[in-house]
């Protein structure tokens, strides 16, 4: 059973062990109780499913993604308070949709899980000649970098990928200076109860789809602690929010 949100755990097997009457539904291993709900949670996509589904979208993700998430990454970079000199994280880099929006003059380190996409990422950093890119295939949830090593760090469309969002944070933080930004961008569940229950049943169909529709803004602010200093929106009805939080560590 993996942890998911910090959340207190109960665990369906364990209270209906002989159970024939309280089944699941398909794909729905488990049931988490937090303060607020009782959600259906379907069991989170672990690294290899990632990685798998990744790989197929890696020669068409651009296509389809890329004139969609390319302006707000690059509207959260302009706000991240990014300087001459600094150094940047971006956790999850994919086919480096962003790396034409940072600086020259600072230096960004990207990394990615799924070696397909960052064979993309490579392509862009060739061909527009980013020589202050560098590349590497690493998990964001257990990323090799020292403390403090970064001045910035960047997560875009990331965090409802990642089989625990909380560590992915955390980690962010650790490497990545007191006082820095720290940039999200993802679509979060609503706060309109109706609206948010329709996200959290699709929940497990989004997952076969490689992202989760169930995440809200609630857990960067608490349960991952991030000081969070602006949320923003390309406009009022996209689905995408742009955060950007100041490393509290
Ligand atoms: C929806 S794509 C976003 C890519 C890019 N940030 C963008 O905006 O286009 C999610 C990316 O996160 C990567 N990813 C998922 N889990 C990861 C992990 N634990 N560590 C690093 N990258 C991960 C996937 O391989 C994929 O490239």
């Amino acid at each position: 059973m993996r942890e998911r949100h910090g959340y207190p755990r109960f665990s369906f097997s364990a209270a209906f062990p002989q159970s024939s009457l309280f089944v699941p539904p398909s794909g729905f291993s488990e049931f988490s109780l937090d303060s607020y709900h009782l959600i259906c949670y379907f069991e989170a996509m672990n690294k290899e499913e990632v990685k798998s589904i990744y790989s197929k979208y890696s020669s068409v993700y651009d296509m389809v993604f890329g004139h969609v998430f390319s302006p707000r990454i690059k509207m959260g970079i302009e706000r991240s308070r990014i300087a001459e000199g600094d150094r940047v994280i971006e956790v999850g880099v994919g086919t480096g949709i962003s790396l034409t929006s940072y600086s020259p003059q600072c230096k960004v380190v990207g990394i990615d899980l799924t070696r397909k996409m960052l064979e993309q990422a490579r392509q862009k950093k060739e061909l527009h000649k980013l020589d202050h890119v560098e590349l590497f295939e690493m998990d964001g949830e257990n990323m090799t970098f020292g403390d403090d090593t970064f001045d910035h760090a960047v997560a875009a469309f990331v965090i409802t990928v990642v089989p625990n969002p909380e560590k992915m944070v955390s980690e962010m933080k650790r490497v990545t200076k007191k006082g820095g930004s720290i940039l999200i961008l993802n679509h979060f569940c609503s706060n309109n109860g109706f609206i948010s229950s329709v996200e959290k049943v699709f929940s497990p169909l989004c997952e076969k789809w490689g992202w989760r529709s169930d995440i809200s803004l609630d857990l960067l602010s608490n349960h991952c602690n991030l000081h969070i200093t602006e949320v923003f929106k390309k406009n009022r009805l996209d689905p995408w929010s742009i955060i950007v939080a100041t490393n509290n560590k």
